[in-house]
């Protein structure tokens, strides 16, 4: 736990700008608490790959895995064409950490706008476990007759029991740790999927009956959607599949004020796991450099690695800030309509750590 060890990768864009203010928070932080920060930077991304061909090395790789956590701003160049980074360096850092859990807090701070009417901070506080390493993510497939008007793409997905068993018992966990409803909702779609998805559902009521405490629920992916955005309440944690994970944890941003707002955590719960903390954002690479973007989902996220490293109080000290800044400062979650920019939003919530 001391030293906390991090390792940064601000990545493309504007990741580097919202990294630089969650590094901040950090540092603030730690020394209110007393914890001693050890950080170092890693230089991966489009940048590197235009100027070297390398994604990522192999010896940053092994440097990277004696690290307990690292903080990702953002990946995506626009010199660099679709797939190559988000495979490569994103994709890969997940699977190859095994970082098999995808925490998504789906959470409406005081203040911050949601296009739900009607709906406010109580309403609007659910987390989404998504499955990080398996389903249509997993990359096998390919090409019959490519080029002709015959063609036809593969791309399979891949459901294994212990993936899914991890997955769901980790879910089921965290459900009782978190003990506010109790419920854990599987969101699947079992009247189509009826191989993959028939295995999370029978391996979902399997590990329930060790989890008699916690109620159990069950929403088709279409049907989760609506309900969702008309009663969000309902939801306490869901836990889910890969790629169904990534669409419903979009609309959960949105409902919670954002992407400005919204921070993800990609967990391997083992001993000496690495883990890699992110805000759900994009790298917007025409914003670079225009202190536009909001750093509050990237201060999120050092707020979730604290959390995880198990730095509890500090990270709800660094939570506390979030709300007061959201709550009492800033016009807007949007980019470029906070009323302040990105450095100084920053340095709201480091002014605010001194009165939590
Ligand atoms: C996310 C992102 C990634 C995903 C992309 C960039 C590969 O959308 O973290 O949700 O699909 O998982
Ligand atoms: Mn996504």
């Amino acid at each position: 736990i001391n030293p906390l060890r991090i390792a940064v990768i601000g990545g493309d864009g504007t990741g580097p700008e919202v990294v630089a203010e969650a590094v901040k928070v950090l540092k603030a932080v730690a020394q209110l608490e007393g914890i001693q920060l050890e950080l170092r930077e890693f230089d991966l991304g489009g940048e590197r790959y235009l100027r070297t061909g390398e994604v990522l090395p192999e010896d940053v790789f092994q440097e990277l895995k004696t690290f307990p956590a690292i903080l990702l701003g953002a990946i995506g160049h626009p010199q660099v064409p679709p797939g190559i980074l988000e495979r490569g360096l994103l994709l890969e850092l997940r699977f190859r950490f095994d970082q098999y859990i995808n925490l998504r807090p789906v959470k409406l701070y005081p203040g911050v706008e949601t296009p739900l009417a009607g709906k406010g901070p109580d309403d609007i506080d659910f987390v989404v476990v998504r499955e990080n390493t398996e389903d249509l993510y997993a990359g096998i497939g390919g090409f019959l007759k490519k080029g002709t008007p015959d063609e036809v793409a593969i791309q399979t997905a891949i459901y294994t029991r212990k993936g899914c068993e991890r997955c769901i018992r980790w879910a089921f966990e965290y459900t009782r740790k978190r003990n506010k409803k109790k419920r854990l909702t599987l969101v699947a779609k079992t009247n189509v999927l009826t191989y993959g998805h028939d295995l999370w559902w029978r391996t979902f009521q399997e590990v329930a009956r060790e989890y008699p405490d916690i109620e159990t629920d069950y929403n088709h992916v279409d049907a989760c959607c609506m309900w969702m955005v008309k009663n969000p309440e309902h939801y306490d944690v869901i836990v889910t599949t890969n790629m169904f994970g990534d669409i419903i944890t979009d609309l959960a941003a949105i409902i919670q004020g954002g992407m400005g707002v919204a921070a993800g955590a990609n967990i391997n719960p083992e001993p000496g796991g690495t883990s890699m903390f992110e805000p759900m954002g994009g790298s917007a690479p025409k914003y670079t450099g225009k202190g536009m973007i909001n750093p509050i989902a990237a201060i999120a996220a050092a707020g979730m690695l604290l959390e995880h490293t198990g730095h509890e109080r500090a990270a709800e000290r660094v939570n506390k800030a979030i709300q007061i800044v959201t709550g009492t400062k800033m016009k807007s979650q949007a980019a470029g309509k906070m009323g302040y920019t990105t450095s100084q939003v920053g340095d709201l919530v480091v002014e605010a750590l001194h009165q939590v």
